[in-house]
């Protein structure tokens, strides 16, 4: 059974359609991205799936349940955890408590307060925070805050994780960490959808790439696949060379 699916996936915003019947598949364990232009429609789909949004038609499973419509809290609680393109930390709180805040919300309150900092600091030290856990997160640099973004969405114990340009502005050693994360986390068990448009993590991690274009999937296939892909190549692959 996939743990996450699609069925004609579609979500108007006035007369645009950013997402338009996108269908699409992820089974346990595998890790896909997610690419496409500026606008192609990406953040959408990941609202819809989150349920940030509904959409206007379609339907999104998981684990064969149809979860489309469901509130935000009761994805997270189901097993659905996100981060955001933009950060979204709650900046004058610590580190450790946006972390604790993860582990407390997406348990629904099932987990004792001690039992909340014990694994928002070993989340902490798994995404490479450990030193800084009483700073205000809004002081964090901005690299550091994408981590804790993935440290507050590992702490709600999510089997699906949808990670949205965690990459976008880091450095490339900053880059060569993330890639690096990326790989514990799927070693850990949690499937993966990637938002990236830094091609070398994209090609390196990913079993799988989905490309979006104007709210539409245009191709779907290995790494190697979409590399060699004419459409592929001209719409989306050309301009993120040209843009380096
Ligand atoms: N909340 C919103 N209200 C109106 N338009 C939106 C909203 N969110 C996104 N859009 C529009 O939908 C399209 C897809 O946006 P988005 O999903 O953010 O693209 P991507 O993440 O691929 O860059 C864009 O044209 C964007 O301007
Ligand atoms: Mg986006």
């Amino acid at each position: 059974m996939h743990i996450l699916e699609g069925e004609r996936v579609t979500k108007y915003f006035g007369g645009l359609a950013a997402v338009s019947e996108v269908s699409f598949q992820v089974d346990p364990g595998e890790v896909v991205g997610l690419i496409g232009p500026n606008g192609a429609g990406k953040t959408t789909l990941f609202n819809l799936i989150s349920a940030s949004l509904v959409p206007n038609s379609g339907v999104i499973r998981f684990k064969g349940k149809n979860i489309t419509g469901m509130a935000p809290y009761h994805i997270c609680r189901m097993g659905i955890g996100r981060t955001f393109q933009t950060v979204k930390i709650f900046p004058n709180l610590s580190v450790m408590e946006n972390v604790r805040i993860g582990a407390l919300f997406g348990c629904g309150g099932r987990i004792s307060a001690t039992e909340a900092t014990r694994k928002a600091e070993e989340l902490l030290e798994f995404v490479g925070l450990p030193q800084v856990s009483s700073t205000p997160a809004g002081s964090l640099t901005f690299a550091n805050q994408k981590k804790l973004e993935v440290a507050r969405a590992l702490a709600t114990q999510p089997e699906v994780l949808l990670l949205d340009e965690i990459m976008a502005g880091l450095n490339q050693t900053e880059i060569g960490q993330a890639m690096e994360l990326v790989n514990r986390i799927r070693q850990s068990g949690v499937t993966i959808v990637m938002i990236e448009h830094v091609m070398k993590a994209i090609m390196n991690i990913c079993d799988r790439i989905m490309v979006l274009h104007h709210g539409r999937k245009i191709a779907e296939g290995t790494p190697s696949e979409i590399a060699k892909s004419e459409t592929v190549i001209e719409i989306y692959l050309g301009e993120a060379n040209a843009a380096g």
